[in-house]
């Protein structure tokens, strides 16, 4: 863990974390791309079976994971990865992947989605040891694909 990632706790949501976590998103990519609005979001992270989870740095918000312990083929799927735009770059996204593996511990797999434009993204997944497994071709907006991603959880001792 580097020294800049350490301040950083991972805690479940409370108050007001639903409504800043759906700025977060709809004024960020990939969700403009994919037209998710504000209020679209805001119900998807407050439907049944869906985890919010928020990364602070001291007393600020600083990113966000959502998780679906039954949200892929009924494997636990990460729905939603964001940090906000003055905290990326600073080891928060790899801390939030690592968190949802410990999170998940004993599954077999982990799933996650992403776009095919969201090349930074996908480099970061790719390095954190998923693979792509197959594609959704227009399946969120005309001309884009989803790109299924997996990672193969160790198994628990
Ligand atoms: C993708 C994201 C969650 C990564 O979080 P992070 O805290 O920036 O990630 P880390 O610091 O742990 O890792 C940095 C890596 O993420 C990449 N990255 C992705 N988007 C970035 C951005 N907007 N700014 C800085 N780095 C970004 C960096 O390029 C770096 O990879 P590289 O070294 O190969 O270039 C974050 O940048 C983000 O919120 N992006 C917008 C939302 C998004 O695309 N979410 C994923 C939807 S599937």
């Amino acid at each position: 863990m580097d020294l800049e990632s350490a301040e950083v706790r991972i805690e479940p949501a409370t108050a007001g974390d639903v409504e800043w976590s759906a700025q977060i998103m709809a004024s960020s990519e990939p969700w403009v791309t994919l037209r998710q609005t504000r209020q679209k979001i805001e119900t998807g992270l407050r439907r049944a079976g869906i985890e919010l989870w928020l990364a602070h740095r001291g007393p600020q918000r600083a990113g966000l994971i959502v998780l679906d312990r039954y949200g892929f083929a009924g494997s636990p799927y990460i729905k939603s990865v964001a940090v906000a735009p003055n905290e990326r770059g600073r080891g928060i996204g790899t801390r939030m992947l690592n968190f949802a593996e410990e999170h998940f511990a004993g599954e077999r797999f982990l799933f996650l989605l992403v776009s095919s434009f969201n090349a930074a993204a996908q480099r970061l997944y790719f390095r954190h040891g998923y693979e792509k497994r197959g594609e959704l071709p227009n399946y969120i907006v005309e001309g884009y694909a989803e790109w299924i991603l997996s990672k193969r959880l160790p198994p628990r001792n």
